[in-house]
């Protein structure tokens, strides 16, 4: 054993809520059961011909670096990416990152010092969490609700939490986990809020055009006085059916910050260069499927509500966004019984994962009685997860 001592930053950084239940499905599985995973937002469609045909027939004889602020063809997709939604940025206003993820940990490193607070709602996308502990930053948690559909609480209750330390507020709309999509009121009391306060705003948004029931987002960069504080993380991962690319990007008009995230991307070279040119004809072109990936998904959320409807004392409202949906359930610990469902149930050989809510708070004790859903499976196998659900829900109050 050695004495050379790991760092308490690195002690400190909580696991992937959503990852931890993962060596007690691969149990069940050995056992032959069969796991319908409703857990993680993976989606099951498949990655679009033109990116795959791409990547069977890569034409370079080399695989390059590329550089750090991403391929000329990529950030060029991403500018017509932007301008094809009506949005603000061009080629300089852009970087490419490796994912969404990557895109995040700038953002966070080039807005905060040590000590330094970013505003969250809670219960948020956990990666957030891990990222403010490898930079050794506070998420200052602000709580939604189920009985609310997860909207924001009144501008004074987040006024509140504004201090000193306070460098940015961020927001996923539509949102992972919950699955809400903010409205316009909620998009505007927030601009005004970083406005008079001099924050920035992080708008994560690899779901923006995941939205249902004929509604859309209000985007924070369609605010002109907002660009010089906003800052957006954006991925190509579940509007293209591509998580493995890893192809996300960051995008400001704010120059700092690009020169800061650009120095940040020097650090790591490059992101892959096949995926990046991989991903052009989608980024260039995104209407008509990303039209066809909302018409599932919405198809999708209209199953899951309507199963979900028929089980007793289970309580949500219904969300209009992303593929996700927190219910809370007749339990007093959805951890307790995300274990069960994979350690002790089974109906004909077959069970269902979640991922218990609990993970996605960071105020402690909350999110017990809720876990998180990822409509990211046919509509069949949709309806037997839910069904297995309230079998198992059934079983778990008596056991
Ligand atoms: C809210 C949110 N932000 C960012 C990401 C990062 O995705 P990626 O790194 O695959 O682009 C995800 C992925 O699940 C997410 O849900």
């Amino acid at each position: 054993m050695t004495k050379a001592k790991i760092s308490r930053r690195a002690l400190n950084a909580p696991a992937s809520a959503i990852r931890k239940l993962v060596p007690f499905a691969d149990q069940a599985k050995k056992k032959g059961i069969k796991v319908y995973h409703v857990n993680i937002g993976q989606p099951d469609l498949p990655t679009p011909e033109k990116i795959m045909n791409f990547i069977r027939n890569f034409p370079h004889q080399t695989l390059e670096y590329a550089p750090s602020n991403g391929m000329a063809e990529s950030v060029s997709a991403w500018a017509l990416f932007y301008k094809n939604k009506g949005g603000p940025y061009r080629e300089d206003d852009i970087i490419v990152t490796s994912g969404g993820s990557e895109a995040l940990v700038f953002a966070f490193f080039a807005v905060t010092d040590p000590g330094d607070e970013i505003i969250v709602f809670e219960p948020f996308y956990t990666s957030y969490a891990i990222i403010a502990a490898m930079a050794n930053i506070n998420l200052r948690a602000i709580t939604t609700h189920v009985e609310d559909g997860f909207h924001l609480p009144d501008k004074k209750v987040i006024e509140k939490a504004v201090n000193k330390k306070t460098k940015a507020i961020i927001l996923c709309n539509p949102n992972n986990p919950t699955g809400t999509l903010y409205t316009k009121e909620e998009v505007k009391m927030l601009v005004n809020l970083a406005l008079k306060y001099n924050l920035f705003i992080i708008s994560d948004e690899p779901y923006q055009e995941i939205v249902f029931d004929g509604k859309s987002v209000l985007p924070f960069s369609s605010f002109k006085e907002l660009l010089p504080q906003l800052i957006v993380t954006d991925s190509v991962s579940k509007r293209f059916n591509s998580c493995g690319a890893r192809v996300g990007c960051i995008a400001s008009k704010n120059r700092q910050v690009m020169a800061a995230s650009l120095k940040f991307g020097q650090a790591r070279l490059s992101v892959a260069t096949v995926d990046q040119l991989a991903l052009v004809p989608l980024l260039t072109d995104h209407k008509s499927y990303v039209a066809n990936v909302r018409k599932i998904y919405q198809k999708r959320r209209d199953v899951v509500v309507k199963e979900l409807a028929k089980i007793p004392d289970v309580s949500f409202k219904i969300p209009q966004g992303a593929f996700y949906l927190i219910p809370s359930l007749p339990v007093t610990d959805s951890d307790d019984f995300a274990r069960f469902l994979l350690e002790k149930f089974h109906d004909n050989g077959e069970t269902v994962m979640v991922a218990p809510a609990a993970g996605f708070y960071k105020t402690e004790g909350l999110g017990k009685k809720e876990i998180r859903i990822a409509y990211v499976l046919e509509e069949k196998k949709l309806v037997r997860a839910i069904e297995l659900l309230k079998l198992a829900l059934n079983k778990f109050n008596r056991h």
